[in-house]
């Protein structure tokens, strides 16, 4: 639809210079007043005459009416003035010509923005901290942040996503304490990160004390976690050779995750590689006097900016949370060289990053404008908040599990003789949950209802999924057709299909300027909503002549590919049999 209204922005701006000479008006401008009206009867596209009217010196009624007589192109079949809006209505078969040959010639590529040639996206997304359980609060930040990275790509990027670790940290200290309390390396080995997360969580249960449990706290137990830790800090042979050997396990447990998903990093430098990064940092904040003492710890003072101090160094001389991201990002600056550093996380995590962010300008970064945090809303499952720290965890492995589990037990009801169903099922599950996440825009609170999201006839991942079988299986029952044949338009499904696949390509700009992959999940239920109308009332094998069945093959094919480019930008499986 680019190409349309780039077509229709040539052509108004022409007739408004015939109508006044020296308005300047140029077609970029009304290409970007062009909107999709809300209902079909009032055309494909609209021109909002109102915001003409300064420029014109007219009124928005009159604009549309000199207008709808004088606009005349082959992409358009018709023009309606109405309250002041130009009302654009397309021609199907013209709009097929330009739409559909493309599709078919790019293919994968098709819908794909040429943004980003030469330029580099640094994305720090999962970065789980090890050690602690991988539950559902990650989801976000892994979905959100490999579905921004895919668009990216997509749109042209050099991309390098960053699994920033936490591989470093008191945590360490506490396990390792739980560890030699009550552990041993073979059932740590055996049961993997299970046994880990039964460490970490007792040892948590332990300092707090759980009154349900009848546990009494004990926050003796922290200072030993904390001794234990600073043991590492200060290169302690045993405890680094256990800490090694957590973070290998963690990792471990966490790839299962990662490859169920479709996701690969290509960097995992996490917390601890940037140890020996920070003196640096700290050294230019005190050399360009940013440092303040403020009661034993040195901070930022940002209270200018509206902002709590930022944190640098604790009273010990450790260092925090933000020392460290700033050590790494200039270090990932020199590394990559990138144009933007996109940072996915909660949005408790906000404040955190504005604040370093703030930090790496004052320090005279000529690159902090280039930083970007994308947060995101809390997830619970069927109202239950997900703490961590207690008993009370829901990992992901297991919310994936039982996601897997269902869709086995409805496919084998449905479709009891469908080959791969193992594979099938996991597709469909972890699509389902994918699915359901990014359906929603990234920073409002998400509650899942795990019936809502495994449903086969909802707006829901196995609904897509399933459409997309639907276009393959279409295709492979057809024989063979002409892939560039010609078109023959004569349904109005089938120009509301075209209609919806030209979009494409604006879709996915949107969504990467607004850095949300909802806008993409969005259009997948968008098109897969016209294809299974077209579907269902335009006969496609049985069509009255050749002519439209091969349109309508060409249609499966051309709906077929979008559907798979959409999904590859949300790490949806694309699953050809369901
Ligand atoms: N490990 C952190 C956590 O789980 C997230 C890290 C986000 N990235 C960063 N560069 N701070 O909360």
């Amino acid at each position: 639809m680019l190409e349309i209204k780039k077509i229709i922005g040539q052509a108004v701006a022409e007739v408004v210079s015939a109508i006044k000479p020296d308005a300047g008006l140029d077609a970029k401008t009304v290409e970007s007043m062009l909107e999709y009206p809300p209902d079909a009867k009032m055309g494909d596209l609209a021109l909002p005459c109102f915001k003409l009217s300064k420029l014109l010196r007219s009124a928005p009624v009159k604009i549309a009416s000199e207008l709808s007589a004088k606009l005349t192109l082959d992409v358009v079949s018709r023009v309606e003035a109405v309250n002041g809006y130009l009302n654009i209505f397309l021609n199907g078969s013209e709009l097929a010509e330009r739409v559909i040959p493309q599709v078919i010639s790019k293919g994968s590529r098709y819908g794909a923005p040429d943004l980003g040639e030469g330029k580099t996206v640094v994305l720090d997304y999962s970065s789980p901290n090890l050690a602690k359980p991988f539950h559902i609060g990650h989801l976000g930040t892994t979905v959100i942040g490999h579905s921004l990275k895919k668009l990216h790509e997509f749109a042209g990027y050099r991309c390098v996503g960053i699994n920033y670790v936490g591989d470093w940290g008191t945590q360490f200290g506490k396990l390792i304490v739980a560890y030699k309390k009550w552990g041993d390396r073979e059932t740590v080995e055996q049961g993997g990160v299970d046994a880990l997360v039964d460490l970490y969580v007792r040892i948590n249960n332990a300092i707090s004390g759980n009154e349900e449990k009848g546990i009494p706290a004990d926050p003796a137990l922290a200072d030993e976690a904390r001794a234990e830790f600073l043991k590492m800090e200060q290169g302690d042979k045993e405890n680094l050779t256990l800490w090694k050997w957590l973070v290998e396990m963690s990792l471990k447990a966490n790839e299962e995750i990662y490859r169920q998903l479709g996701i690969t990093f290509d960097s995992y430098r996490g917390e601890s590689y940037y140890t020996d990064k920070m003196p640096a940092q700290v050294q230019k904040l005190r050399d360009t006097n940013l440092l303040k003492l403020d009661d034993g710890a040195s901070i930022v003072d940002l209270e200018a900016y509206g902002m709590p101090p930022c944190l640098i160094l604790k009273r010990d001389g450790s260092s925090l949370y933000p020392t460290r991201d700033i050590a790494a990002a200039v270090d990932r600056k020199e590394t990559y060289g990138f144009d933007k550093a996109i940072y996915v996380t909660s949005a408790g995590q906000s404040l955190h990053f504005a604040q370093w962010f703030k930090v790496v300008e004052l320090m005279g970064y000529d690159w902090a404008d280039q930083l970007v945090h994308v947060p995101y809303g809390t997830v619970s499952i069927n109202g239950a908040k997900l703490a961590t720290r207690t008993g009370n965890v829901i990992l992901l492995r297991d919310l994936f599990g039982l996601a897997i589990d269902k869709v086995a037990a409805i496919m084998e009801e449905k479709n009891p003789e469908l080959a791969d169903k193992d594979k099938i099922a996991e597709a469909v599950g972890v699509g389902a949950i994918v699915f359901y996440y990014l359906s929603n825009n990234r920073i409002r609170d998400i509650n899942f209802i795990m019936e809502d999201a495994l449903s086969f006839d909802g707006n829901t991942g196995p609904y897509v999924q399933y459409t997309y079988a639907r276009t393959c299986s279409v295709l492979a029952k057809s024989g063979s057709y002409d892939r560039k044949g010609a078109l023959s338009v004569t349904a109005q499904e089938e120009v509301d299909l075209i209609k919806t696949i030209s979009r494409f390509e604006e879709t996915v700009l949107e969504a990467i300027d607004s850095y949300e992959p909802s806008v993409i999940t969005r259009y997948i239920l968008d098109l897969a909503g016209v294809y299974n109308r077209f579907y269902h009332n335009c006969s496609i094998l049985g069509a009255e002549n050749e002519a439209v069945k091969q349109t309508r093959l060409i249609l499966t094919d051309a709906a077929k590919t979008v559907l798979g480019n959409a999904f590859d930008l949300i790490c949806l499986a694309k699953t050809e049999k369901i």
